[in-house]
């Protein structure tokens, strides 16, 4: 046994060392980072985002089309089809006397959905009047183009197109009102002027927490989304009209404004061809795990490196410390051969390239799994490889420096080290940089939260549309919004760069 996994492990490192930098060495200098315009960090991110509420209200301007299924079984709520009762009965409203209705859904039958990434409720466009009927019009517009495709319904809220088709009632209920101020039968709508909904009542409150349980992977797995056949606005050969619209933008910034017809045609037939034509095979990747295998490895590495830095001590400790946490990272694909040389970094190239290949090169290598790429899976393929590049590149560029400045206890530098402070004060503050850069080109959601913890008593929130900011003034009562003031716009700057806080969970 001992022998087949020795021999094994043979075979493994005998084919790491025949990755392609052999070939093409210039292809693995570690001083040429990614293009401005490089897009895969951004599909790996958003890609990685799916299904989950803080990432989406984070970046609420959607960037991605998914067909996917809600399967047999699933409850849909109100007659918008809301997923949570929670967020269907807010808007379930009526007198205290007549109650309100509220409606409940089963799907029968797996429903055929289009699934939009961000925030649809919160849709960044400046229109203060007549934002629901704007909705309204939108939806039925979508409806159409989708019923020909034998598209059910579209989904962040999920829009259900036909109320006979493939789902049946479980309950037609008449609930006992909140009490919301409003009169009237059932129905999203705003309040008339001068009556700002109760941003206190308990059901608002309740909004938010049932949003905030598929805040994180894996988000919420009532949907099953079918990744080879993803459309991201971010694919700049699918989108090639947007490269300019983004150029020097923010993240925030990023839309779909400036889109060509061109493009939206090639995306309209990009989906038609996949609703009217047979399932081709693909490649059978688990593309969701393989981005959360590559998130797992370095997320919580690169905020430890990143407090390492930060943290005001002697250079020299700092810079050993995060030494040992590069040689962490790096362990897996560190090979024997890698010998420091005396000047420069191309010595470590081998390390570059077999640790930003070492997941995806069986991919390329093997026809039987690359000729069956769907152009998604190209795409996803592609985000995968240039986003564990940067990261590679990045982590073993510092590595590097520190083997030559004598940090690595296990690899012995070319010459002696010189372990005098000034040398590691630069050295520090040239990886605290190097990290920050990384981290901010990567952008992943999951290093926004609320620093410190929240407590039991309380939830960490970002600011969205409707609720605004939660106002928690120093007598340490969360509330949602001023009182008063009705909706914020979806342009307040408070919901388009939101940051976490923690809100009172109780009243
Ligand atoms: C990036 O895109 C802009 C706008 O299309 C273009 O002007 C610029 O040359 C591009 N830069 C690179 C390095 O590709």
């Amino acid at each position: 046994m001992r022998l087949a996994i020795l021999g094994g492990a043979a075979v493994l490192a005998a084919s790491a060392s025949q990755v392609p930098f052999h070939v093409y060495p210039e292809a693995w200098d570690l001083n040429v980072a990614p293009s401005i315009n490089a897009t895969g960090h951004l599909v790996f991110d958003t890609v990685s985002s799916f299904l989950q509420h803080w990432p989406n209200t984070r970046y609420r301007n959607g960037h991605s089309l998914v067909p996917g299924t809600v399967p047999v079984g699933t409850l849909l709520y109100h007659g918008r089809g809301d997923s949570n009762p929670e967020h269907s009965y807010m808007f379930c409203r009526g007198s205290a006397a007549a109650g309100c209705w509220h409606l409940t859904l089963v799907a029968v039958r797996p429903l055929r959905v289009l699934y939009f990434d961000g925030s649809s409720a919160g849709k960044n466009e400046k229109r203060p009047h007549g934002f629901s009927g704007y909705k309204e019009q939108r939806s039925l517009d979508l409806c159409a183009w989708g019923k020909p495709l034998g598209i059910d319904g579209f989904l962040r809220e999920i829009i259900l197109c036909d109320f006979t088709a493939g789902v049946e009632m479980v309950s037609m209920a008449n609930l006992a009102s909140a009490g919301w101020g409003i009169p009237g039968p059932g129905g999203p709508r705003r309040p008339p002027p001068g009556e700002p909904l109760d941003y206190t009542a308990p059901a608002v409150a309740e909004v938010i927490l049932s949003g905030s349980w598929h805040n994180r992977y894996p988000g919420d797995r009532r949907i099953k989304l079918d990744l080879t056949q993803l459309i991201s606005f971010y694919d700049t050969m699918l989108v090639p009209s947007l490269i300019p619209e983004r150029f020097t933008d923010e993240r925030w910034e990023h839309r779909l404004l400036g889109i060509s017809p061109e493009d939206i045609a090639a995306v309209k037939r990009r989906l038609a061809t996949f609703y009217t034509t047979p399932l081709t095979a693909s490649s059978g990747v688990d593309w969701d795990t393989l981005f959360k295998v590559i998130v797992d490895r370095y997320d919580t590495r690169l905020e430890v490196v990143q407090y390492l830095l930060s943290t005001p001590e002697a250079p020299l400790a700092s810079a050993k410390k995060a030494m040992k946490q590069f040689r962490v990272m790096l362990t897996p694909y560190i090979l024997n051969s890698a010998v420091p040389a005396e000047q420069g970094n191309s010595w470590a190239a081998p390390v570059f390239a077999f640790c930003a290949t070492s997941h995806t090169s069986h991919i390329r290598r093997n026809a039987f799994i690359s000729e069956k790429l769907t152009d998604s899976e190209h795409l996803l393929l592609h985000a995968v490889e240039e986003t564990n590049r940067e990261i590679c590149r990045v982590v073993v560029s510092m590595w590097a420096e520190g083997v030559l400045a004598g940090l690595d206890d296990s690899l012995p530098p070319p010459h002696l080290p010189v372990h005098d402070e000034g040398p590691s004060e630069a050295l520090v503050q040239k990886w605290k940089s190097a990290v920050e850069g990384l981290m901010s080109w990567l952008d992943w959601s999951v290093w926004i939260k609320c620093r410190p913890e929240c407590g039991f008593e309380e939830i960490c929130y970002l600011p969205t549309w409707p609720f605004g900011r939660l106002k928690r003034p120093e007598g340490g009562e969360g509330r949602a919004g001023p009182p008063g003031r009705g909706f914020p716009m979806p342009d307040d700057p408070e919901i388009l760069h939101p940051q976490p806080q923690c809100v009172r969970r109780f009243d």
